[in-house]
């Protein structure tokens, strides 16, 4: 465990080295121990990573802990710049994933009903036929980047439709989420992520706000509407955190589960064999998903604020201090996990922490479970003959693992 500034902890984790593959640096911190400090500001600030399952399910369930942290995420910008943002700072401040209890109990009691088991089941044929339409196509060439032509496209079709938005915003929505994803997921954030962040947010803003005067006068079944009800009950939401859980939920319900698809995708074509394991037998693909999400997970941390002194692994974290828990880390953590290295579609009692735990447990998590079922399983056994055509390459960011493309040869 190490209390001083750690440059070598920071040198070790934000490389792009580090990003292509980050295990081996996991596993090493983690046998050092559970919980490192991070000397992100050149001595001058610092935050706490927590690298074991143990420790990092605590950690997101601790009530003395906040999840409100977007006002230090502007801490490596230039002081003098910072307050440019101001607004970036607000809105992303209410997305229900940086409020605390009470306000957060009562909106997720609220926004359970979009997300209900049943509500996500009766989706699925909804999903197959999206991913029917994307797979069509690539029937008739021998080679594809399902980077781009399935993982990309296809969950924000199917959150596009939950919110029930056009498919002509698409694009446009892709491109401010990624500048979204690369604020959220870069420690060293500049003033320019903070300026295209800013701008994602107000111009996906402006539209919700659009939509929802339009769907105001025409509710029908969807998410959008399902918001306006809980708005109109009133003291839960006010009008402007209706616009920011819209934008919450298309970023994080597209952000994240193109890249589980896209992984477990890759994973199997590094692994033929595991591949032809689960084309044999199909029922495999509820237990190959949860390994695909624990295997390489979507999301590598997630943070909290300490609201008070407290020690954690015996050290003393002063109040204020951001703690962050390694998702990516715990996952792979021996303690919890016989051969973590291993992908293992068969593996039971799977507690991974992909979704995170306590009361922000992702809401999202049986759609992405079942969006994730359905593409992985329709790819696999619509092509049989599929093959890496090259290496893959993940995206240079710290906090959301992702390919940057997936080129494969059909072999048809
Ligand atoms: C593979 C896909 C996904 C992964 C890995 C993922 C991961 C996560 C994680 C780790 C958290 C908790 C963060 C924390 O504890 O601070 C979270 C929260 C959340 N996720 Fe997901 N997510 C995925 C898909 C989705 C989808 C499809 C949606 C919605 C359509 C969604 C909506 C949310 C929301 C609204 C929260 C905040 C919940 C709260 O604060 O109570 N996610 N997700």
């Amino acid at each position: 465990m190490s209390e001083k500034p750690a440059n070598p902890v920071r040198k070790a984790l934000f490389t792009d080295e580090f990003v292509q593959d980050p295990y081996p640096t996991y596993r090493r911190l983690l046998e050092e121990g559970p919980l490192h400090f991070v000397d992100v500001g050149g001595g001058m600030w610092g935050i706490w990573a927590v690298f074991s399952h143990a420790v990092c399910s605590a950690v997101a369930k601790d009530p003395r802990l906040s999840a409100k942290r977007i006002d230090r995420m502007l801490v490596t910008l230039p002081m003098d710049r910072q307050g440019e943002f101001n607004e970036l700072v607000r809105m992303l401040g209410m997305w229900m994933i940086f409020i605390d209890p009470p306000e957060h109990t009562r909106m997720r009691k609220l926004m359970n009903k979009g997300f209900t088991p049943s509500a996500t089941e009766a989706l699925r044929p909804q999903v197959e036929k999206v991913v029917d339409r994307i797979l069509d196509p690539l029937a008739h060439i021998s080679q594809a980047d399902l980077v781009n032509e399935l993982a990309y496209p296809m969950p924000v079709r199917v959150i596009s439709e939950l919110l029930g938005v056009p498919e002509t915003m698409e694009n446009a929505f892709l491109h401010w989420s990624a500048a979204i994803a690369e604020f959220n997921g870069s420690p060293g954030r500049t003033v320019e992520h903070a300026q295209n962040a800013q701008n994602a947010v107000l111009a996906l803003t402006d539209f919700f706000r659009r939509a929802v005067a339009e769907r105001r006068r025409n509710k029908g079944n969807d998410l959008i509407s399902l918001l306006i009800d809980i708005e109109e009950e009133g003291e839960v939401l006010t009008e402007e955190e209706l616009y920011a859980q819209c934008v919450m939920l298309l970023f994080a319900g597209h952000e994240t589960t193109r890249n589980l698809i896209a992984s477990g995708i890759y994973s199997l074509l590094r692994e033929p064999e595991k591949m032809a394991e689960l084309r044999e037998n199909p029922a495999l693909i509820r237990t190959a998903v949860e390994e695909f999400l624990r295997f390489e997970s979507p999301i590598q941390y997630t943070a909290r604020v300490a609201m008070e002194d407290i020690t954690l692994c015996g050290v003393r974290i002063p109040k204020r201090q951001p703690i962050l828990c390694m998702l990516g880390a715990a996952n792979r953590d021996p303690k919890q996990f016989k051969d973590p290295d291993t992908l293992n579609l068969n593996r039971l009692n799977n507690q991974h922490l992909a979704f995170s735990a306590g009361p922000h447990f992702c809401i999202g998590s049986q759609l992405a479970r079942m969006e994730g079922q359905v593409a992985i399983l329709k790819i696999v056994q619509r092509f049989p003959k599929m093959r890496l055509a090259q290496r893959a390459e993940w995206t240079p960011n710290f906090g959301f693992r992702g390919l940057k493309s997936l080129p494969v040869e059909f072999g048809q």
